[in-house]
C-alpha cells in the first residue's frame, strides 16, 4: 500500500507561522511522525508540499496510478480551488482532507471546503495528530474496513 501526503501553501512554515493557531510543530516533524506510523503499518508514504495550486494539481494527476490515497491539507486552497476539487476527483483516488485548526470556528470564508465534497472524509481540529487519525482511517478504509 502506498499513500501520497500532500501540504498546501504556507504549511512549509509551520512552527514559526501562527503558532497560537498552527502550534509549534514543523513539517518536517510531522512528515517524520507519519513516516513511522506508516512503517510501522507496512505502507509506504511519500511527502509533497507546494504552495503552488497548479504544482498540487500536477501532483495529484501523477498519482493515479503510483498510489492507493492521498492525505491532502490544500490550506487556504480549500476555501478557493474548484481546480483542486476536479484533481481530487479526476485521480481517482480516495483522499482525506485534513486541517490542523478547525476551521468552522474561525473566519466565514474558511466555513466552506471547496475540496471536501471530492474526499472520502474529513479530519479537523486536533492539530498534527489529524494526520496520524488521517493515515488511520485512510488504511481502514483501503483494507475496506470502512464506510
Ligand atoms: C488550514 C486551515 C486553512 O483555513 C488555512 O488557510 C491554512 C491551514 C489548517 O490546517 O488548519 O493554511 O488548512
Amino acid at each position: 500500500m502506498k499513500i501520497l501526503v500532500m501540504h498546501g501553501p504556507n504549511l512549509d512554515r509551520l512552527g514559526k507561522r501562527e503558532p497560537e493557531v498552527y502550534g509549534h510543530e514543523t513539517l518536517g516533524s510531522i512528515n517524520q511522525r507519519l513516516q513511522e506510523a506508516a512503517a510501522a503499518a507496512g505502507v509506504a508514504l511519500d511527502c509533497f508540499q507546494s504552495n503552488d495550486e497548479g504544482a498540487l494539481v500536477s501532483r495529484l494527476g501523477q498519482a493515479a496510478g503510483t498510489f492507493d490515497g492521498v492525505i491532502f491539507n490544500p490550506a487556504a486552497y480549500t476555501h478557493t480551488s474548484v481546480a483542486l476539487h476536479d484533481a481530487i476527483k479526476g485521480c481517482g483516488l480516495p483522499c482525506v482532507e485534513v486541517h490542523l485548526s478547525n476551521t468552522h470556528k474561525r473566519e466565514a470564508f474558511r466555513h466552506v471546503s471547496l475540496t471536501a465534497g471530492a474526499c472520502v472524509g474529513q479530519i479537523m481540529g486536533f492539530g498534527p495528530a489529524g494526520y496520524l487519525l488521517a493515515l488511520k482511517g485512510l488504511v481502514d478504509y483501503l483494507k475496506g474496513g470502512a464506510v
